[in-house]
């Protein structure tokens, strides 16, 4: 969700404290966010608190003729990619299911044309009210877009549904409508509002490997993780039970995902078929090549070594993986890293690995690619080459995952 604007709308409710952890979230992942608060919201969250985190004036009043001046409700709600209403009350949703336009928040609600997710929260006898749940179908058939509410203890001492959805969760279904834009959004009501990759198993490998010479010294490379780590932290927002099998790397665990720390090729191909059976397997890793025929068991004195290392070739772990009889993951993903004749060896390499898809990146130095936070890909598959734009890595991963989901959604279930 880098750079996506996101409009939030904070209503009036006990929930509306969260409204201040959910900005930090959204802003964390890149987004950038405006506020508006309800007269009500005003009663729980200071515009002043939320300015604050937004790096933004929170906006509060229809009325506010500077405000109109400087940029107006129609603009207001055209300028986000996505409007959240969090915590959106019994009296907001009413609001909304009627097309009421009485006040900022609500006027912004009925100019908008960009998709809407609601984060309802209330009392669960007002949530349970046949009024309610009257406003609840019209909204979801008008296409709004649903998150929550939770189960659980409600601040007025009663247990049930009403609870809003915990900051973590909406911003995963903010993620799951922003990922692919417009492309994505079909994916979604399809699979009508879960994560798209809900209950699918993913393997993830990462980094670069160490491999030893003798007990002080190793064979690397430059790779830093951050695109393997950005891939597994976009499956798991997706709803995926995630497997990041990952090489020395200075990054922190994504959350959600179980992580596997390895240091040579061959535990890291241990790791991955250790992990299967899975849906999508995605090879990021920048596994070493050759490692040392053989690791001297004390440090290699000056004097002793000759001027040839000998090397034996690893393992391919995206060539064992595709090879898989029937526990072949449904989708394997390779990346090509190259300094030349990018797409034709990326080409080349899909077809000489078995991969379904080759992620084709330049990797020479001046591209910034190797270790920076953007990247520029190709997708290479089976009915030809896409050239994408320019992006971070972590919009990258999202865009790749919510296609993944696509194609393992048209391809036959998974044999379990
Ligand atoms: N890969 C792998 N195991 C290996 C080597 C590579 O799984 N032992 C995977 C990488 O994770 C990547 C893809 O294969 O998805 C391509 O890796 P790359 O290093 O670009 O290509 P190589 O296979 O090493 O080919 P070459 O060095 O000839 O370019």
């Amino acid at each position: 969700m880098h750079r996506k604007r996101i409009l939030l709308i904070v209503g009036g409710g006990i929930a509306a404290y969260k409204s201040l952890d959910l900005v930090r979230r959204l802003k964390e992942r890149g987004a950038r966010v405006r506020a508006i608060l309800t007269k009500a919201g005003a009663e729980f969250v200071t515009p002043l608190s939320l300015s604050v985190l937004c790096e933004e004036k929170a906006f509060t009043d229809l009325f506010d003729l500077k405000d109109e001046a400087e940029i107006g409700h129609i603009r207001l709600s055209r300028d986000a990619d996505l409007v959240v209403v969090a915590p959106a009350t019994a009296d907001l949703l009413a609001k909304m299911a009627h097309g009421l336009a009485g006040d900022l928040a609500t006027a912004v609600l009925l100019a908008t044309d960009k998709p809407v997710l609601v984060a309802p929260a209330m009392n669960v006898r007002m949530w349970e009210h046949a009024a309610t749940k009257r406003n609840v179908v019209r909204l979801k058939e008008d296409g709004i877009y649903f998150v929550g509410p939770g189960e659980g203890e409600m601040a007025c001492g009663e247990y049930g549904p009403g609870r809003m959805a915990e900051p973590a969760e909406i911003v995963e279904a903010v993620a799951g409508l922003l990922v692919g834009g417009a492309e994505n959004l079909r994916v979604l009501s399809r699979t009508a509002l879960g994560p798209s990759l809900r209950g699918k198993r993913v393997i993830v490998t990462s980094g670069p490997t160490h491999e030893p010479v003798d007990p002080v010294r190793y064979l690397a490379n430059r790779s830093s993780g951050k695109q393997g780590h950005a891939l597994a932290r976009a499956a798991a927002t997706l709803g995926a039970e995630v497997t990041l099998v990952t090489g020395p790397v200075s990054l922190e665990d994504p959350a959600g995902v179980s992580v596997v720390k390895v240091e040579t090729a061959e535990q890291m191909l241990a790791a991955a078929l250790a992990a299967l059976p899975a849906d999508i397997a995605i090879c990021a890793a920048a596994v070493a090549d050759w490692r040392a025929a053989e690791e001297a068991g004390q440090k290699i004195k000056k004097r002793e070594s000759g001027t040839t290392l000998k090397l034996a070739r690893n393992p391919d772990i995206l060539a064992t993986l595709s090879a898989l009889g029937a526990n072949r993951p449904q989708l394997v993903i390779g990346f090509a890293a190259e300094t030349e004749n990018v797409v034709a060896n990326a080409v080349a390499k899909r077809t000489a690995k078995g991969a379904d898809w080759i992620v084709a990146n330049d990797v020479r130095p001046e591209t910034g690619i190797m270790g920076g936070d953007r990247t520029k890909v190709q997708l290479v598959t089976a009915s030809g080459v896409e050239d994408w734009p320019a992006m971070s890595k972590d919009e990258m991963a999202e865009r790749l995952l919510s296609r993944a989901s696509e194609a393992i959604l048209k391809l036959r279930p998974a044999a379990e």
